[in-house]
């Protein structure tokens, strides 16, 4: 008879009460993949979103969850990278290697790097997607370069404090939108100029900007075209519209990007060296035990999360 293991399902699409606990089998790996023993998984907008119906997998059951903190169970033909015991941590192949809510999952041996000492799993649980895409946003997409001036919108949330930190330690000059209540916080993480989206229209008090790195679409692609510099780059992170947006910003001299998340193992290795240097810190809104996946989908559907939630699997 297979092993069980304890993990997050869907049947139907739906709101956080969709999601149900059930002991599903746990999977084995592949050639060159790991099996992990799950500690610790973020909670993206991207798993309430599929969850909900919208995005690229097909209809449900599914385990949700691309984030992963754990210990190497095992590993499968021809892995060399990691070996039982080890800690690591790293991104699921997005969109269709998913299923980190859950007490073990199988990934390829290179979608994950060590998890450095200094952190735990809570912390390293919380990263690897916002922060591979804040990191493949500012550094493959844009190319940012020191002294140069970036605009960082919801700076405040998942990949926004982040991009805010890559940023900084790039030698950027940063300026990032959010409420009020969010200034303090993004302050103490470097940040330079502060607006609050709030009270002001953030293209009336910013102009001449090189980057601009937007999650958030709507009106704000638009407006955030029209602060750019000649030549400068909207990197957008809701890859949807392309041929308009793109249109709209070569009339302008500006140049507009749209991208997703991938899968990167040198990313992931950007992504530690900066964690062990002390540069990247994920702060932590919210850890909830496995069980109380649905409350955290919840809490994140809100849209006013600072920093990122996170699951616990003891
Ligand atoms: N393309 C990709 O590969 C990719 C990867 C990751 C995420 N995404 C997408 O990017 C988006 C953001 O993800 P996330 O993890 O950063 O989300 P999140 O953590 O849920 O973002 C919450 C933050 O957004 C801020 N916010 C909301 N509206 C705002 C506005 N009008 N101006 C400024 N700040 C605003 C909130 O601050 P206030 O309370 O101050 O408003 C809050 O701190 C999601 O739609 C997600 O699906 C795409």
């Amino acid at each position: 008879m297979s092993e069980t293991m304890r993990a997050i399902t869907q049947d139907v699409y739906g709101g956080p009460e969709v999601l149900r606990e059930a002991q599903l089998d746990k999977p084995e790996p592949g050639p060159s993949e790991v099996l992990i023993r799950v500690r610790a998984a973020g909670v993206n907008p991207t798993d309430w979103k599929h969850r909900a119906g919208q995005g690229f997998l097909g209809e449900p059951p599914r385990i949700l969850g691309w984030d992963v903190s754990g210990v190497v169970e095992s590993i499968g033909t021809g892995v060399t990278l990691h070996k039982p015991g080890d800690e690591v941590f790293g991104m699921l192949p997005y969109p269709f290697g998913l299923g980190s809510h859950a007490e073990y999952v199988t990934g390829p041996a290179r979608a994950f790097v060590s998890k450095p000492a200094e952190v735990d799993h809570v912390q390293a649980g919380a990263i690897p997607l916002a922060a591979l895409t804040a990191w493949q946003a500012l550094n493959d997409t844009a190319d940012l370069q020191a002294g140069q001036r970036i605009l960082i919108h919801a700076a405040a949330g998942g990949v926004g404090h982040l991009a805010v930190q890559i940023a900084k330690a790039k030698g950027a000059h940063v300026i990032a939108t959010a409420s009020k209540s969010k200034h303090e916080f993004l302050t103490g993480l470097g940040v330079d100029e502060l607006i609050d989206y709030t009270s002001n229209d953030f293209e009336q008090v910013v102009s001449d900007v090189d980057v601009v790195l937007d999650p958030i679409a709507a009106d704000y692609r638009s407006r955030s075209l029209q602060v750019l510099r000649k030549g400068g780059v909207l990197v957008s992170i809701l890859p949807y519209d392309r041929d308009e947006l793109v249109a709209e910003a070569d009339e302008l001299g500006v140049r507009a990007e749209l991208m997703l998340v991938e899968a990167d193992q040198a990313g992931m290795q950007a992504v530690r060296e900066l964690v062990e240097a002390g540069k990247l810190r994920a702060e932590i809104a919210g850890t909830f035990p496995l069980a109380d996946a649905a409350k955290a989908h919840a809490q994140g559907e809100t849209g006013r999360t600072k920093g990122k939630l996170v699951l616990t699997i003891d």
